[in-house]
């Protein structure tokens, strides 16, 4: 199993470009399946997560081909409408292949997804969702078992604020007969992306990004071209190691537009941002000041940035508070940060976080992907070694990021 090796104090400087945003290409995949023609996609990051989507459903019957830059997925036959518990279980987002089998094929048989690290995970919301749309669904054996001949438009209003749900929704509502209207939607940026996707497909969609999302069903879907948007969490994790290592960073490719909870909380935590069109700019060179976070749906603070945050903190001046709303046990990188040095006490879903003057090296395990990302970031920070085991989870969701860190001065290898 690899695992990574850090020597810490490297300052990072220099330029890194962010890939495809891992959140944007999986549900973008899944898109491929409402349509019998192809769907071209560029800047789809090369991540575990992504080739697993592929694999599920290259099982399904979904053609592909990779080009220069670009992939191609091509859903004129669907032999399997189905998502393997073996699958579904090493990757939740699986669960996106639900609503456009449902739509295309009118049946579906996808795995129920446990529970995960972080939390339980319900997909309830899904379930009841499509059900409103018309959809019979049983649970048996493991496996969510729908079928609709053919969904219809209905309202639906989410119980809770889900990503993946409101995906699932509005692409199952794109092939339905009449209007579907989504509200209490998520308002992600990345449904945005997969909205602005279904369009080019010929979906008529009006309102992402907004909590209320309405579309008008059509009876087919075509051929299209689609740019993946820019990973916003990368972006994030980019900056608050540059701020972290009092660093001075240009991150390329990037959208400061979908991240303005992160960097006004960095801002506050002492980094210098300047934000254009493409990128981002971020010195670290004063001190680290406390600052206390609260993740909730976007627009505010990402629960996917709250751990890479708390690595921050740990060396910031004064107490911060970290607040985790959306999962329930999203707390795991505490006992490692501890491990370096950290002074982390936890009540509830609250980290208070006392800045230490130095953490230090040791060894340390990868809980998740996103607690991954923040032990990478206090193995920077640390005196001496830091190697973090379990490290696939960090190929979950960031591409060559030993290789991204490498060129900005960082001291980090892969040793298997
Ligand atoms: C997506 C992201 C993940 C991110 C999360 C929150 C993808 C592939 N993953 O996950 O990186 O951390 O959004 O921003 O885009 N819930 C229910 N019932 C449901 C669905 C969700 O109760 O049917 C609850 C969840 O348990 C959780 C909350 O709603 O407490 C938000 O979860 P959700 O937005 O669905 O997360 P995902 O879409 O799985």
């Amino acid at each position: 199993m690899d695992k990574l090796q850090i020597e810490g104090g490297s300052r990072l400087a220099g330029e890194v470009r962010v890939s495809g945003a891992k959140n944007a290409a999986l549900p973008i995949l899944c898109a491929s399946l409402l349509t019998p023609e192809p769907l071209a996609l560029t800047n789809v990051p090369k991540l575990n997560d992504v080739r697993t989507m592929r694999a599920l459903l290259s099982q399904m019957g979904v053609a592909q081909h990779d080009g220069d830059g670009f992939i191609t997925l091509d859903a004129a036959r669907i032999d399997w409408p189905l998502a393997p518990y073996e699958l579904v279980k090493t990757m939740r987002a699986s669960i996106l292949a639900l609503g456009p089998l449902l739509a295309r094929c009118g049946e579906a048989r996808v795995s129920l997804p446990g529970g995960c690290a972080i939390g339980l995970r319900p997909v309830d919301q899904h379930v009841k969702g499509l059900q409103a749309m018309g959809a019979e669904i049983d649970m048996a054996h493991g496996y969510i078992n729908a079928r609709a001949a053919r969904l219809r438009g209905t309202t639906y209003v989410f119980d809770v604020v889900t990503v993946t749900g409101t995906e699932n929704l509005m692409m199952a509502a794109t092939l339905a007969d009449g209007v579907t209207t989504l509200e209490n939607a998520a308002r992600e940026p990345e449904i945005i992306d997969l909205a602005q996707c279904l369009v080019r497909m010929g979906a008529r969609i009006s309102g992402a990004g907004s909590d209320r999302i309405v579309i008008e069903g059509v009876a087919r879907l075509h051929a299209a071209e689609h740019a993946i948007m820019p990973d916003r969490i990368e972006t994030g994790t980019f900056l608050a190691a540059a701020a972290a290592t009092h660093g001075d960073v240009v991150v390329t490719n990037a959208d400061a537009s979908s991240l303005t909870a992160v960097i006004d909380k960095l801002r506050e935590a002492g980094a210098h941002i300047d934000t254009n069109a493409t990128s981002i700019t971020v010195r670290g060179n004063g001190a680290l000041r406390a600052a206390s976070v609260r993740t909730a749906p976007f627009p505010a603070f990402p629960t996917d940035m709250q751990a890479q945050f708390m690595a921050l903190a740990t060396l910031a001046e004064g107490a911060s508070v970290i607040t985790e709303t959306i999962f329930e046990n999203r707390m795991m990188h505490v006992q490692e940060l501890r491990r370096l040095g950290a002074d982390i006490e936890v009540e509830g879903n609250a980290a208070v976080v006392r800045g230490v003057a130095r953490l230090t090296g040791a060894n340390v395990m990868a809980t998740d992907l996103r607690a991954s990302a923040c032990l990478v970031i206090a193995g920077l920070v640390a005196d001496g070694e830091t190697t973090i085991d379990r490290i696939y989870h960090l190929d979950r969701g960031y591409e060559c990021i030993e290789d991204k860190l490498s060129a900005l001065g960082a001291r980090i290898r892969r040793v298997s």
